[in-house]
């Protein structure tokens, strides 16, 4: 124990040069603050300006978007109104009480330490006003969490660096191949709730479409719940939002929300197995696609057997999962959702779902791209063709294709629609 008073820190005495220097900046100095000052409120108000923004939670597209969007503008509201109260107060009590030349330094304005009032409203009122906005914030949460049991769900599985979609269509509860698994494109109805059991087959990523409701974590060996609603048929884009690695800022995903009619007839389609084709080219695709890449890519009825035997993928990726081909074609964008699988028809930069299949240009160039060298066209971590044994791969190796080999496989992904 030591008695006496703490020592005191003895600050060393700063050069009288620098001493100079902080009270009074040189003019140049002051000149490119001032024009710092001016710019950077600048840049942040151009950042609002974009036109063609539409990953933003203000311009909701359903109900559930919605509620969160009301509750977002009366804090903002109340937070405007704070905000003017206090800059404006601070501002004020700066100027009224600022140094004037006659200023001696000895006469200190009235001191108010203590004001038992002015302390319990500034206790009082901040309090009364985040009560306020929790009791909104509580109750949008239980709005936008009061999932309908009824409701289709589907399951969404991200993964180094794609989203997978199942569709438990025979009913019994689980999520299978035999059910329908689609990839990136997540297909809806319209104008209903739609409830998604969120997960990951590897590390965590983040699901979220900003128009139809907020973000959720996609952790492995959890399921999150999340449910989405649109009011109209479009397409909703979004993107991963949980560092996961290299393609991170590549893993994108979309909502195709189409009529109830639609949408059961997308569903039936997917229901079917792919044919194997009779064009001769497409032929010899098939027979390529069975035996390079049924180690983790199936489509159904073409290669389910070779699939089976070669493990599901389970051993040569690190997610044990890639993208189920049966219906390629059906999607509007492939590997992650970076690449448009068909020309946009309206030059709008975003594929809807009448410029898809049938209806669309194929966009073979990129996917001849994609099959020339994958690991150049999006950063992955596949430095090599994996074998049973070897240390599993992140994304999808080169697997040194021939051009011939290449036209081949794009003629026999053209006719998985
Ligand atoms: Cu998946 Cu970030």
């Amino acid at each position: 124990m030591s008695h006496g008073s703490p020592p005191v820190a003895q600050w060393p005495e700063r050069p009288a040069a620098e001493q100079q220097e902080r009270t009074a900046p040189r003019p140049s100095r002051r000149r490119r603050r001032l024009a710092l000052a001016l710019v950077m409120p600048l840049v942040l108000l151009v950042t609002s300006c974009a036109s063609d923004a539409p990953q933003t939670t203000l311009e909701p597209k359903g109900p559930i978007a919605r509620s969160i969007d009301s509750l977002w503008d009366g804090v903002f509201i109340v937070a405007v109104v704070v905000f003017i109260i206090v800059e404006f107060g601070t501002l004020a009590l700066v100027m009224r009480f600022r140094r004037r030349k006659d200023d001696t330094g000895d006469d200190l304005p009235a001191q108010t330490h203590g004001n038992f009032k002015l302390e319990i409203a500034w206790t009082i009122v901040p309090a009364v006003m985040l009560a306020v906005v929790g009791f909104f914030t509580l109750r949008t949460l239980f709005e936008i969490n009061d999932f309908d049991d009824e409701a289709l769900t589907v399951k969404v599985t991200g993964q180094q660096w794609w989203w997978e979609y199942s569709y438990d269509t025979d009913g019994d509860g689980e999520f299978t191949e035999e059910d329908v698994v689609t990839a990136n494109d997540l297909v809806v109805p319209a104008g209903v709730d739609v409830n998604l059991d969120i997960g990951s087959n590897d590390v965590i990523h983040s699901f979220w479409i900003p128009a139809l409701n907020g973000k959720k974590d996609a952790v492995p060996g959890s399921i999150h719940e999340l449910a989405i609603n649109a009011d109209e048929p479009g397409t909703y884009v979004g993107q991963c939002t949980e560092f996961c690695g290299m393609s991170h800022g590549y893993m994108r995903q979309r909502v195709i929300a189409l009529t109830p009619d639609e949408f059961d007839d997308w569903l039936a389609n997917q229901e079917d197995d792919a044919q194997m084709p009779s064009e001769e080219e497409a032929a010899a695709g098939a027979e390529l696609f069975t035996t390079q890449c049924s180690g983790c890519h199936l489509a159904r009825g073409i290669n389910d057997e070779e699939f089976e035997e070669a493990g599901n993928g389970e051993e040569l990726l690190v997610s044990g999962n890639a993208p189920d081909l049966t219906h390629f074609t059906s999607r509007g964008v492939f590997a992650g959702g970076i690449f448009d699988l068909w020309l946009d028809g309206d030059g709008d930069g975003i594929l809807e779902a009448d410029e898809i299949g049938g209806k669309g240009v194929l966009n073979r160039s990129a996917i001849e791209a994609w099959l020339r060298n994958p690991p150049a066209e999006k950063p992955m971590d596949a430095p090599y063709v994996p074998e049973p044994g070897d240390a599993p791969v992140r994304g999808m190796p080169n697997f040194n294709l021939q051009e011939a080999q290449i036209d081949q496989l794009v003629a026999f992904l053209a006719t998985l629609d």
